[in-house]
């Protein structure tokens, strides 16, 4: 019997390798630039790590953690709990009490498996512990916006406030109180878990549901006062680094340690799965771990398969309205005049070549490259052609080399 891969845990094959890179390389790069350092915790870890971060009455603890029940274990669902473990336990705080550390690697979560959710997936996390300003939160949003405009990707900002233990147990009284006004009306899951979390019934999925929730009461409108001021903060700290946000007043994390800013990067593009990424602040997390007192922290993390998923659609698209496969960007007449034999060369082997005779500059030759949707360019100048070598230009990942001007070997480099 052929024994195939297990639901929801997918083989990431050579031709999708390359995207992969592609995603950490520019995450490590702008990681770097916001300097932040790697760490690498283990996959594997005690049960009640997950259960006293994550929170017991949540999805994720409650029915989706490969836990080994005798050994008290669980494969990571999430890769906060893990890191700031080892952040306590290695006393990583005492020398320096600021710390920008991030994780990259696989996540576990038994969820029904659909296009861009899996059971084995891959998360970049990014955290920064021990600051508690509200800039702090407005540059990591910048940095997630800078790393999916770097990958080519939109995504749109949504942000909320969760308060903090001053505020937040009046509004949920509120809500309590609004839940049980129109329990007749809510589906049969939010009338057990409203009483036990009632935040949890702001975010179900049930039409019945999201119209009551229209109504429900705000906790942007129940803020303490030192709440309120850091949401200002923060989203002031958008506007001057000219991220763009929306308020999402109903948004609800599903993990309990969160408190004040939350924020999801969303996306139109993967049918249901709309988070690429999410995240927030956790200021009572490490002191509750046993860690430092007074240490706040906040963080995030991008789904890759999603990234991916994003990065494959728009090649996908971009191909279908592709014009050429390659560009010839010939500068100068001699180089005109050496190229069109070599186009003609190319295309006897069936390659969509297009190129200028004019022998325009580069920048507008690099442009209508882009205008046809040329997943290559061969830029050939006077010195180029002196070598008998040109340069290739990957017009998706921008990389270049040097090539001998011979159709065999251009031809051979396209795929
Ligand atoms: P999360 O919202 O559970 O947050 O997951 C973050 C991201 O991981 C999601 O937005 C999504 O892109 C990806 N993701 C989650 N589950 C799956 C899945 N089953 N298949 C594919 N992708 C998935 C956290 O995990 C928090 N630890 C984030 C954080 C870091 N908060 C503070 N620091």
């Amino acid at each position: 019997m052929e024994i195939a891969a297990l639901n929801g845990f997918k083989d990431i094959l050579p031709d999708e390798t390359g995207l992969w890179r592609r995603v950490e390389e520019t995450a490590r790069d702008i990681f770097a630039r916001f300097a932040f350092q790697e760490i690498r915790p283990p996959i594997l870890e005690k049960t009640e790590l997950f259960k006293r971060s994550i929170g017991e009455a949540t999805d994720i603890v409650e029915k989706e953690m490969y836990t080994f029940v005798d050994k008290g274990l669980t494969m990571r669902p999430e890769a906060t709990a893990g890191l700031l473990r080892a952040v306590i336990e290695h006393n990583l705080l005492a020398a320096r009490p600021q710390r920008r550390l991030f994780a990259i690697g696989p996540m576990f979560r038994h969820e029904r498996p659909q296009k861009g959710r899996l059971r084995q997936f891959h998360q970049l996390d990014v955290e920064v512990l021990g600051g508690a300003h509200p800039l702090i939160d407005a540059e990591l949003m910048a940095m997630g916006a800078l790393l999916l405009a770097e990958l080519g990707l939109t995504a749109s900002l949504e942000i909320n406030s969760l308060g903090c233990p001053v505020c937040r147990p009046a509004y949920r009284e509120n809500l309590l109180a609004f839940i049980a006004s129109r329990a007749g009306n809510l589906c049969a899951d939010c009338q057990r878990r409203g009483a036990t979390n009632p935040l949890r019934v702001l975010d179900c999925k049930n039409p019945a549901c999201r119209t009551q929730v229209e109504e429900a009461p705000s906790i942007l409108d129940h803020l303490c006062p030192d709440c309120a001021r850091h949401f200002a903060d923060v989203e002031a700290g958008l506007t001057s680094l000219g991220v763009s946000y929306k308020r999402n007043k109903f948004m609800v994390r599903g993990l309990d340690y969160y408190c004040r800013t939350t924020f999801e990067f969303l996306t139109s593009d993967l049918g249901a799965q709309a988070a690429v990424g999410a995240g927030g602040r956790y200021d009572g997390l490490i002191e509750q771990l046993g860690g430092p007192k007074n240490t706040p922290g906040i963080g995030f993390a991008m789904g890759m398969e999603r990234l991916v998923l994003l990065l494959q659609q728009k090649e996908n698209a971009l191909a279908a309205a592709s014009e050429a496969d390659l560009y010839i960007a010939a500068l100068g007449p001699e180089a005109v005049n050496a190229c069109l034999p070599l186009a003609h060369r190319l295309r006897e082997r069936g390659l969509r070549v297009a190129m200028d005779y004019e022998g325009r500059g580069l920048k507008s030759q690099m442009k209508q490259a882009d205008r046809l949707g040329a997943a290559w360019t061969l830029i050939v100048g006077e010195d180029e052609l002196k070598n008998g070598q040109a340069v290739l230009r990957d017009m998706r990942d921008k990389e270049q080399r040097a090539v001998a001007l011979d159709a065999a070997q251009i031809a051979s480099l396209l795929d």
